[in-house]
């Protein structure tokens, strides 16, 4: 069968294989036929040869970890076959760390964890793939065409959860959040913002192309002007996109008692000014928080699939800017300007 791979560590190693192997059992009881692959960034780097690790004593990893697939078999009678189902993207260390060991592997303390066409493990991006029913999560039939964005939801679920526990500190009436970035990531968690009622703004530098129409889309303010320019204080900033400069503004721009969530894996290497005293001030005497978040677990998962199933199915589909079918691979793992989420469509 047909799957798309690299050597990691080596730049100019993706290649579509033609004879990839079937999955073998030991991967899981539930057989899934591939309808679709998002790519994202991580899938950049990993084809960049900066990131990513095959599974032990392998040369190659099969990439993808945004799945969307529908069920040929499941003898444990967990799912039927034809439902919509994501493969969960980590599993546990082997110790386990103490979180680990109670399945919170998006919390993996000593960094052993592997995670499918990232660390360790095949991907999703082949034709079919084998999954245990801990880490298979339904969909709504409805989201046939944008299931692939439950992965990315998913760690916007788990940032929103965060916010919500760390708020739950104190008295905590949130109203309005600001999320810097309109790549799926900023989108998705401007989504998840506005479904819990909160006034939304964006910033991205992009003056064309499709994102300022999602963003008002949603009935949200679009922004382009730096971050430190902005005439409001969020309660809340949820920072998607990594840039230092962006991220320095965005701990600086948060409202008293306010919530940073880091979302952006840097690629770090590029020092920059920055007056940790007076900032360090500022944080104790309006109480603010700024916290990292990576991953989910599988109860963001089920939160995420409720988030798609109740979104404007016409809004999620324009997330999806290109669907290139397989043979395309080359091109899909090309950046586009105006791209939002490409996905890799195994049924053209
Ligand atoms: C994925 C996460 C993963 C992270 C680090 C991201 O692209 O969405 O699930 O934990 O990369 O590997």
């Amino acid at each position: 069968m047909r799957a798309v791979t690299v050597s990691p560590g080596m730049p100019d190693s993706l290649r579509l294989v033609e004879d990839w192997p079937e999955p073998p059992t030991e991967e899981g009881e539930i057989l899934v036929e591939a309808l679709a692959v998002g790519i994202c960034g991580t899938d950049l780097e990993i084809v960049s040869g900066a990131y990513g690790e095959a599974p032990p004593g392998q040369d190659r990893l099969v990439l993808g970890h945004e799945a969307l697939g529908r069920v040929l078999e499941d003898p444990t009678g967990t799912l039927r076959p034809g439902d919509l189902v994501a493969g969960v993207v980590r599993r546990p260390d082997p110790v386990p760390c103490p979180n680990c060991a109670v399945d919170e592997w998006d919390m993996c303390r000593n960094g052993q964890y592997t995670e499918h066409g990232i660390k360790g493990l095949h991907g999703f991006t082949r034709e079919r793939w084998r999954i245990q029913p801990k880490y298979a999560v339904p969909l709504d039939p409805a989201l046939a065409s944008v299931g692939m964005l439950l992965e990315p939801t998913s760690v916007v679920a788990k940032a929103w959860d965060h916010i919500d526990q760390i708020g739950a500190r104190a008295l905590w009436q949130p109203q309005t959040a600001l999320i810097t970035g309109a790549g799926p990531i900023g989108l998705l968690a401007a989504l998840l913002a506005t479904q819990r009622g909160l006034t939304v703004h964006v910033l991205d530098r992009n003056t064309t192309g499709p994102k300022p129409d999602l963003v008002r889309g949603l009935g949200a303010t679009y922004h382009t002007v730096p971050v430190a320019e902005l005439d409001l204080q969020p309660d809340v900033v949820v920072e998607c996109t990594g840039a230092p400069v962006v991220v320095l503004d965005a701990m600086c721009k948060v409202g008293p008692t306010g919530i940073v969530c880091l979302t952006g894996v840097s690629s770090g290497g590029r020092a920059i000014d920055f007056d940790a005293g007076a900032f360090s001030r500022s944080m104790v005497l309006e109480n603010s928080v700024v916290f990292g978040s990576v991953n989910a677990n599988r109860r963001h998962w089920e939160l995420a699939a409720q988030a798609l199933a109740q979104g404007d199915q016409s809004w999620l589909n324009a997330l999806v800017t290109r669907r290139v079918p397989v043979s395309g691979y080359l091109d899909a793992y090309t950046h586009a300007s105006d791209d939002i989420k490409v996905v890799l469509d195994f049924t053209a």
